[in-house]
């Protein structure tokens, strides 16, 4: 007779819709196949991501994905691996691809999507880096080419990709313009940004222009407006889709829109920068498993400054660790 896995609580969705699609379950452990280690999760964060999936409006993941975990970004344990740089015992942050979920009490990833956590952090502040930072590496740095000396217009400077974003042009030597919200304005300072614009009380293509970079976490009415503020040769990185190119040709600049990856190498960069204390990811407000729903919601309805997190630990003593691993 064969043992069946044993369960796990998972956050996960069987159709898509609104907040009450969103469902704690418990699910089968999943299997790592070669190569791939098999984690527990410590704590993982929320991103739009998750709940643009969960309403069916993100489109690399469609019916036949469902039922779908929720959760792209971690801290967790390395509990099975063939990798000898990533012993069992490890504790790792990093991403996960659409395979699997990190809002559950297991997942699975290969090595190149995770790191060793740093030693600056803790479990929930490395669940809150691995997305958000890597999508601001990537969009500064991979696709916009900031250079020290430039400058840089970051909108939403106070939430999950924009306070990395900030720090990271600022270390880079850029002089960084950001957008916030009223009460975000001195966390923004604190950051580092270098000139920081209310969006509620101010226009920013009032207060600045020859831009070299600007980076994009907002799109529509926001994008629009920024085209005025860039120089000539200039560049708009955008991380909600492909800005119009007709758009960017007409007046001399560059356009780019893309889809932010796990990188093992830019992740190390950025958790050096973390220990050297040049830049602290902000979580703002913890919750439980159970929670997850309400944490959706929160970070659906705006207004989130820094990094929403999960703790995977605790309230969930009714299923054991894993013994057994088909396979194993
Ligand atoms: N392409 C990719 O690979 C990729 C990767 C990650 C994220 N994204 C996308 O990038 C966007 C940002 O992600 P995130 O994780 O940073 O989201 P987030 O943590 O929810 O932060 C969004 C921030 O925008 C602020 N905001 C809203 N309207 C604003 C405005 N007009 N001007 C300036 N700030 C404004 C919000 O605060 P206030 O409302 O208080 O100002 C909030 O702090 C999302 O749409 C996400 O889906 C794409």
């Amino acid at each position: 007779m064969q043992t069946p896995p044993p369960l796990m609580h998972a956050v996960l969705i069987r159709h898509f819709g609104g907040p009450e699609a969103v469902e704690l379950a418990d699910i089968p452990v999943p299997v790592p196949s070669d190569g791939e280690l098999l984690l527990k999760v410590e704590a993982a964060s929320l991103n739009p991501v998750d709940w643009k999936i969960r309403s069916g409006r993100y489109p690399v993941v469609k019916e036949d994905k469902l039922p779908f975990v929720l959760g792209r970004d971690f801290s967790a344990t390395v509990l099975q691996s063939d990798d000898a740089a990533l012993p069992a015992g490890t504790l790792v942050h990093g991403m996960v691809d659409m395979k699997h979920g990190a809002l559950a009490q297991y997942t699975i990833a290969r090595p190149e999507q995770v790191v060793p956590v740093p030693g600056a952090l803790d479990r929930m502040a490395a669940a809150a880096v691995p997305l958000a930072a890597l999508t601001a590496w990537q969009g500064l740095f991979v696709q916009g080419g900031l250079r020290a000396g430039q400058r840089v217009l970051i909108h939403a400077g106070a939430g999950g990709v924009g306070h990395f974003a900030v720090q990271f042009a600022k270390a880079r030597g850029a002089h960084v313009i950001t957008t916030v919200s009223t009460d975000d304005v001195e966390l923004a300072r604190n950051l580092g940004a270098d000139e920081v614009v209310d969006h509620v009380q101010e226009r920013f293509e009032t207060k600045t222009r020859d831009i070299d970079l600007v980076f994009d976490l907002i799109g529509g009415e926001v994008q629009e407006r920024s085209w005025a503020v860039l120089r000539r040769g200039g560049t708009l990185v955008s991380t909600v889709g492909q800005p119009p190119k007709e758009r960017a040709d007409a007046i001399g600049v560059r356009a780019v829109g893309y889809q932010a990856g796990p990188d093992a190498g830019q992740l190390r960069e950025i958790d050096a920068l973390i220990q050297a204390g040049k830049v602290r990811p902000v979580v703002s407000r913890k919750y439980a498993l159970g929670d997850a729903k309400e944490a959706l919601r929160a970070l659906e309805d705006g207004h989130v400054t820094g990094k929403l997190v999960l703790d995977l630990r605790g309230a969930v003593a009714d299923v054991p660790d894993p013994i057994y691993w088909p396979g194993a």
